[in-house]
């Protein structure tokens, strides 16, 4: 039987200071997270130099927690992974130089891991999904339909052209004064709401169109408020809430099982921080059914920014014998399917 291969991922892009420890790129051994949201809060989004300074004070913690919870010392690890990008630059660059450091005093392997990659691998995890795949990736920054041909290996479908998914949750949240972050707030408040009581517009519905825009709607969003306002007459927040969740998730499914069709595959899957929507995994399960496509998703604690997830994307560079120099630089605007 072959080795196990154990890796220790770190995951620093945004605002949560992440490290996890995976066995063969399926079997979580630890997962620490330490989310900033509080601190980000009251500025209403992520302020990037408050980010890289609390990423610095929780680093060391994080990672240590992470080999704890493992139960395993760094020297037993076969490998380092971190993010290297796309992200903030300043957050990238204290996760990857700890990690290239850690690599580099214990002589381990590193591997420098794409953030959207690591989005996607994260249904790897626990599961039994093998590629090929139609994988919705939408985030606080990305909203991508990729083709996952094999692990690793991606090509893109279509994708957002102004706000990514996650983005428009969480400006027509903090229009709401709903807060940051607005994904789970919409979520909670559009549980109230009618989902059928407003019709806000939707972007690029002919069929074989993959892209996204999601400005529209947030402007559609913003402008209903203010002519409510200028009327003087009231919003119901839970309406508006729920219709606003309903465009942008019927948007992602039909795209996304329209994607599978194209490409004749029989497996979907949803990753990032909107993947963890309840509303999107319910009817993506009854629009996919309809063509017998199986439907994947990771747990919801895999779908937002974690450390496992980069441990879990870099065994598959580990197999293949692809590891990074220690001259690998953060990368803000990192493509996916670069490396
Ligand atoms: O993947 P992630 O943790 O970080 C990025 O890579 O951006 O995603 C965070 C994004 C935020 O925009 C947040 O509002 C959104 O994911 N999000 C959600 C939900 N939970 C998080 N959007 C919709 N519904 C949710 N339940
Ligand atoms: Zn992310």
């Amino acid at each position: 039987m072959a080795k196990d291969i154990v890796i220790l991922g770190i995951e620093t892009s945004c605002d949560e200071t992440a490290a996890g420890v995976v066995k063969n790129g399926k079997e979580v051994l630890s997962n620490v997270i330490y989310s900033q949201i509080n601190v980000h809060k009251k500025y209403g989004g992520v302020v990037p130099e408050i980010a890289s300074r609390k990423h610095i004070e929780a680093i060391s913690f994080v990672v240590e927690e992470a080999l704890n919870e493992a139960k395993l010392s760094l020297n037993e690890v076969d490998a380092v992974a971190a993010t290297y990008g796309p992200g903030l630059v300043g957050p990238l660059l204290v996760g990857l130089s700890y990690g290239k450091a850690l690599a580099y005093a214990k002589g381990k392997p590193f591997i420098g891991v794409n953030h959207i990659d690591g989005h996607i691998a994260a249904n790897y995890i626990g599961g039994n999904l093998t590629p090929p795949f139609v994988c919705l990736v939408a985030s606080g920054g990305h909203s991508h339909i990729v083709y996952v041909k094999d692990y690793g290996e991606y090509k893109v479908m279509g994708k957002t052209l102004d706000d990514a998914a996650g983005e428009a949750f969480d400006k027509v949240a903090r229009a709401l004064g709903l807060g940051y972050p607005g994904g789970p707030a919409i979520e909670k408040a559009a549980k109230l709401g009618n989902m059928e009581a407003i019709e806000f517009p939707k972007s690029f519905m002919e069929e074989g169109n993959f892209d996204f825009s999601f400005s529209g709607v947030k402007t559609a969003v913003l402008n209903y408020l203010n002519r409510q306002k200028q009327k003087g007459e009231e919003v119901n927040i839970y309406d508006v809430a729920a219709s606003f969740q309903r465009n942008i998730v019927e948007v992602l499914v039909k795209k996304l099982v329209e994607a599978a069709r194209f490409k004749n595959v029989s497996k979907v899957s949803i990753a990032g921080g909107v993947a963890s929507n309840g509303f999107l995994r319910q009817k993506l399960e009854e629009d996919a059914k309809k063509f017998g496509l199986s439907v994947y998703y990771p747990e919801k604690i895999y779908c937002t920014d974690n450390g496992a997830m980069i441990a879990a994307a870099a065994y598959y560079d580990f197999v293949k014998g692809k590891f990074s120099g220690m001259d690998l630089n953060a990368i803000p605007y990192l493509k996916i399917g670069e490396k």
